[in-house]
């Protein structure tokens, strides 16, 4: 298939639902092969039914992206059915929620290691081969929870903020062999976890309320921005976390001018 992809080969993490699904999907429909990766291994061997059945090139993989043996077999397997890496989207990712008090020290351990060490080994093992071939284009899923100081999710908000900085620090390491490595904080998307939190109205209404465009993003509208990150249309952008969340941070919690403020913030 041509398209922005054509002659690229990509690995898509948590590829067996929501965000990384649509992300597989997209990836395979603008000419790239695909490794569709999920710890849910039928999940990505449905997603893979469904990128051929649209005329495109794709292979499921069973993974654990937090454990180190997993994550090298995963790009092993790439660089054998494929002949390289052009891409590496590490995608999947867990939340538990809870304050510092109610969390137990597993959920702190299970939460890292699936959202950051994930990264870290993807790294690890795709960037050699990159190195090989001149260049290659990482992409990690972060959060907008990452950028501010959400409550209720903490071990979630620290690794998603861990997300970006080691972003950061990859891309300085490896942008001299051409390797270019960004983030994507995504705001609220109605992937299956969130539809299952927004079953709950003041859920819903509170995270409509937040999203500055008046309703909650779609696992494609982060599709779009990876196939852009992962493209060459993207060749000078690197280290960077972009903010794809539907005008929410860019909003004030007080609202308009003139609208009712809290005391002490009232102009003049
Ligand atoms: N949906 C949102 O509102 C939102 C917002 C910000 C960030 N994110 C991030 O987007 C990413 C995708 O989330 P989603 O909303 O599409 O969720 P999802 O549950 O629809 O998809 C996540 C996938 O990751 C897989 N996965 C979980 N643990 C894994 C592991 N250890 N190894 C391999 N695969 C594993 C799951 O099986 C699942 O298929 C996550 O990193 C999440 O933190 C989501």
């Amino acid at each position: 298939m041509a398209g922005l992809l054509s002659n690229k080969v990509a690995v898509v993490t948590g590829a067996g639902s929501g965000i990384g699904a649509a992300s597989a999907l997209r990836f395979a429909a603008e000419g790239a092969q695909v490794v569709v990766a999920d710890i849910r291994g039928h999940k990505a061997e449905q997603i893979c039914a469904d990128i051929q059945d649209h005329g495109g090139d794709a292979v499921p993989f069973a993974v654990n992206v937090a454990q180190d043996n997993s994550v090298a077999d995963m790009i092993a397997f790439c660089v054998e059915k494929f002949g390289r890496i052009d891409v590496l989207f590490n995608n999947a990712g867990t939340l538990r929620p809870g304050t510092a008090v109610d969390l137990s020290v597993e959920d702190w351990d299970l939460v890292m290691a699936v959202n950051v060490r994930s990264v870290f080994l993807g790294a690890k093992y795709a960037v050699p081969h990159m190195q090989k071939q001149g260049g290659g284009s990482i992409i990690n899923t972060a959060s907008i929870s990452g950028l501010h100081g959400d409550g209720g999710a903490v071990v979630y908000a620290a690794s998603k903020a861990a997300v970006i900085n080691l972003t950061r620090a990859l891309s300085t390491d490896h942008a001299p062999a051409g390797i270019r490595v960004n983030a994507i904080c995504p705001g609220t998307i109605e992937t299956p976890p969130v539809q299952r939190m927004m079953v709950d109205p003041a859920a819903l209404a509170a995270n409509l309320q937040a999203h500055a465009l008046g309703r909650l993003g779609r696992p494609e509208e982060i599709a779009n921005v990876a196939v852009w990150l992962a493209s060459d249309e993207a060749s000078f952008i690197s280290g960077e976390a972009i903010v794809v969340d539907g005008g929410l941070r860019a909003r004030s919690p007080l609202g308009k001018i003139g609208d009712p403020r809290p005391i002490g913030m009232r102009p003049g």
